[in-house]
């Protein structure tokens, strides 16, 4: 396609033409398997003269949601899969084996963390964990058999925006591959595959789907890489539905008008917080892109501050422990996210029961600024 604006890009990219009826939008291709006239046909598969045999090894759907999310990172290709967590099992079995090593931000989304430290460890494969707003920190981590730097673009639930520069001059210097969630930032706001990075990877269950009605992941990044990707998704059954890959894509073509309303109104919510007496600490990125800052604020409020009075009195701000949706919604990263986290780890980090990570939805500001001021008032 010729370079088109990304909101465009976003509308028009990737979409499987029906031949048959000429409908406009993309059709379900909800079929495990694909039928052939003759073993000519058949061979032809094989000899890639046609693109589909089995939906485990690919389908028109699950193509199209990772085409049209490489097409926005700026990537030549992507592999859909089954979570958010399933395409960061494939990206990181893309790259290590057993008996490699990660170096991994210490600040990492918990899933990740337990995939890494539990499930990887168990294959030989060891993990260091080590604060990324340190580069020396991290490159003193780096062993002789590091293959892999693993970092996310805005880490939860503080938000701190990573130097993807750095983490690529690094991996570069090493010889080695650089991993990014960037589930946070979306391609709206970030495109660290354009900076350098081999792998970009997003749970579609966010921000890309926005609906909070699929659980979905996306790979996408340098060729050979995702071609490696995608043989762990087939060998290990990673694949994303038919049905979850359309409505991810249906979900997507309005990331602009969502990341551009719940940015704005994150902005009016986190200055509101800020200035509120109740609110100790405000984390909200000073700067992102000049697409914007985000959709995310986490706060920590005041000593003494009745929390159960504080999350229940929110009314239609419900507690929910994702994000992205187009509802404002709180998570409490101590009940949840962070909850198999020693008490000495989250404290580490800086979570304690205090702390409110709030996703920005896509409602008028001023309510969702006079719910959290009402909720503030009957906590105190
Ligand atoms: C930054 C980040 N990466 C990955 C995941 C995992 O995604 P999924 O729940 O789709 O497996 C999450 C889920 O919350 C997340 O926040």
């Amino acid at each position: 396609m010729k370079e088109l604006s990304f909101t465009t890009k976003v509308v028009h990219s990737g979409r499987k033409d029906d031949r048959a009826f000429k409908s406009k939008a993309t059709p379900i291709y909800q079929t495990s398997v694909f039928s052939f006239d003759s073993l000519e046909q058949l061979e032809g598969y094989f000899e890639g003269e046609t693109p589909y045999l089995y939906t485990r090894n690919g389908n028109p759907n699950t193509d199209e949601l990772a085409q049209v999310v490489a097409a926005l990172e700026g990537a030549p290709d992507g592999v859909a899969v089954s979570s958010g967590l399933g395409a960061i099992l494939a990206g990181i079995l893309a790259v290590v084996k057993s008996g490699d090593h990660i170096v991994a931000t210490e600040d990492l989304y918990g899933g990740t963390y337990h995939l890494v430290k539990e499930e990887l460890l168990n294959l030989g494969i060891q993990t260091t964990f080590v604060s990324f707003a340190d580069t020396e920190a991290v490159e003193a981590a780096i062993q002789p058999n590091t293959k892999l730097l693993y970092t996310e673009t805005i880490t939860n639930p503080f938000l701190r925006v990573e130097n993807i520069p750095a983490v690529v001059e690094l991996a570069k210097k090493h010889q080695l591959i650089s991993i990014v969630d960037n589930t946070f930032a979306t391609p709206f706001l970030l495109q660290p595959y354009i900076n350098g990075v081999d792998l970009v990877i997003h749970s579609a269950t966010k921000y890309i789907g926005g609906h909070s009605d699929i659980s979905a992941g996306v790979v996408t990044g340098k060729q050979e890489l995702i071609a490696e990707a995608r043989k762990r998704v087939v060998n290990m059954g990673l694949n994303l539905s038919p049905f979850e890959s359309w409505l991810a894509c249906r979900g997507l073509k309005t990331l602009s008008l969502r990341m551009e309303r719940q940015s704005r109104n994150a902005a009016e919510v986190a200055a509101f917080l800020q200035a509120h007496p109740q609110v100790k600490t405000t984390y909200y990125p000073e700067y992102v892109s000049e697409a914007g800052k985000g959709a995310m604020v986490t706060v920590e409020l005041i000593e003494g501050t009745d929390m159960s009075r504080f999350f229940s009195s929110l009314g239609w701000i419900k507690i929910v422990p994702s994000l992205a949706g187009i509802e404002t919604t709180v998570s409490y990263p101590k009940g949840t996210s962070h909850r198999s986290l020693t008490e000495e780890e989250q404290m580490k980090l800086g979570i304690n029961e205090r702390v409110v990570r709030i996703s920005i939805g896509i409602e008028e500001a001023k309510d969702i600024v006079a719910q959290f001021k009402a909720a503030l008032a009957v906590s105190r």
